[in-house]
């Protein structure tokens, strides 16, 4: 029997999301266990490092414990040990890591180390995925939007594949995240915004779509710049002035307006990719794919294309140990695995692996 036939467990702590999940078959959702230390991190309007590694070492056993209880399963019937180790938080990394190469050497477990944007990409694959993944679909084009990158891939292979086009600035995580200091809206950003249009108006206020020259390359920056502008024109202040934080409908137009402009420029470079690349189908991931909006546009516009449409339900968007554990699946099958040698990266190369 292959590793990917068998139970994968994976561990996920390269944020603020400490995570266990275990995985049959490589596709198979058996338990996804997922602590969030959100609140904890409200307090500051961003995740505080320091912070992050304490509560991960304080939650990672018992998260782990719940997540081969949830699956019904004990050590004796897993097959293999998946562990995020990059990018992300060294400090929160270490703790993951740590952890698995503690039970790779209690259990003899094989281990593998992940990298946390290929793993993104890997939870198309689960079967709870609408339309979920599979290696006959390829190639096909992912759109990986999360906090720290905005990346059209051409995926050929699971696990191997090509960047296309990233932001040269802020990623769309981290636009949504900012603009929602700008507006009073809190952390994490996304869901917050999202929220808030909900009753707004998204053609109250004109917000550019930006293009980087003649390439599918997204820059946001300007974008939160532009949001600033707004407020400051509204409040009747100048450029030099902080503006004050919205209340009540203009709240709720500015972050529809906002929120229209970062979907449209994604949805627009991601379809222009899908017909430059003349592929017939496109995935999504990363915590921005749990966008209710984007969701909904790439879903027309794939429609209107001819186009197969998958993405991993929210809660698979977002930081999990799920799509962890699906690449270790692929890791174990593959390649050799890892040691008590493996090591923590907060950058990684994005391509193949
Ligand atoms: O993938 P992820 O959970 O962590 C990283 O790997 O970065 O992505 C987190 C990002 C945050 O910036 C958060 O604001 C954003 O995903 N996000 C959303 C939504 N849910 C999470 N952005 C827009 N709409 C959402 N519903
Ligand atoms: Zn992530």
């Amino acid at each position: 029997m292959s590793l990917s036939e068998g139970l994968i467990l994976g561990i996920e702590t390269s944020c603020d999301e400490t995570a266990a999940a275990v995985v049959a078959r490589g596709i198979h959702v058996r338990s996804s266990v997922v602590a969030s230390q959100e609140r904890v991190h409200a307090a500051f309007g961003g995740v505080v490092p320091e912070i992050a590694s304490r509560k991960h070492t304080e939650a990672l056993t018992g998260v782990v414990e719940a997540a081969l209880r949830e699956a019904d399963v004990g050590w004796s019937d897993l097959s293999g040990i998946g562990v995020t180790n990059g990018p992300g938080l060294i400090g929160s990394l270490l703790v993951g890591v740590s952890a698995a190469k503690a039970y790779h050497a209690a259990t003899g477990l094989p281990l593998v180390g992940i990298n946390h944007l290929h793993a993104h990409v890997a939870a198309n694959f689960a079967h709870i995925c609408q339309d979920p993944l599979t290696c006959d679909a390829l190639p096909a084009i992912c759109l990986v939007v999360s906090g720290g990158h905005s990346d059209i891939v051409f995926l050929r292979r699971p696990g191997d594949y090509e960047v296309l086009a990233a932001t040269v600035d802020d990623a769309a995580g981290e636009a949504f995240d900012k603009a929602a200091r700008v507006l009073g809206l809190g952390y994490p950003g996304g869901p917050a915004i999202s929220k808030a249009a909900e009753a707004g108006d998204p053609a109250a206020y004109a917000l550019p779509r930006p293009r980087v020259g003649d390439t599918l390359d997204f820059s946001f920056s300007g974008l939160k710049t532009a949001l600033i502008r707004q407020l400051q024109q509204i409040q009747g202040l100048p450029l030099s002035e902080q503006p004050g934080e919205p209340t009540g409908q203009m709240q709720a137009d500015l972050a529809a307006s906002f929120q229209s402009a970062v979907v449209e420029t994604l949805v627009r470079n991601t379809m222009q990719a899908v017909a430059a690349a003349g592929v017939a189908h496109l995935a999504i991931a990363g915590g921005v794919a749990a966008n209710r909006l984007l969701r909904e546009r790439l879903a027309e516009e794939c429609a209107a294309a001819g186009i197969t449409f998958h993405r991993p339900p929210p809660d698979l968007c977002t930081d999990n140990a799920v799509m962890i554990a699906i690449a270790a699946a692929r890791r174990l099958d593959s390649g050799e695995p890892d040691n008590l040698n493996l090591d923590v990266y907060s950058a990684m190369p994005r391509e193949c692996g």
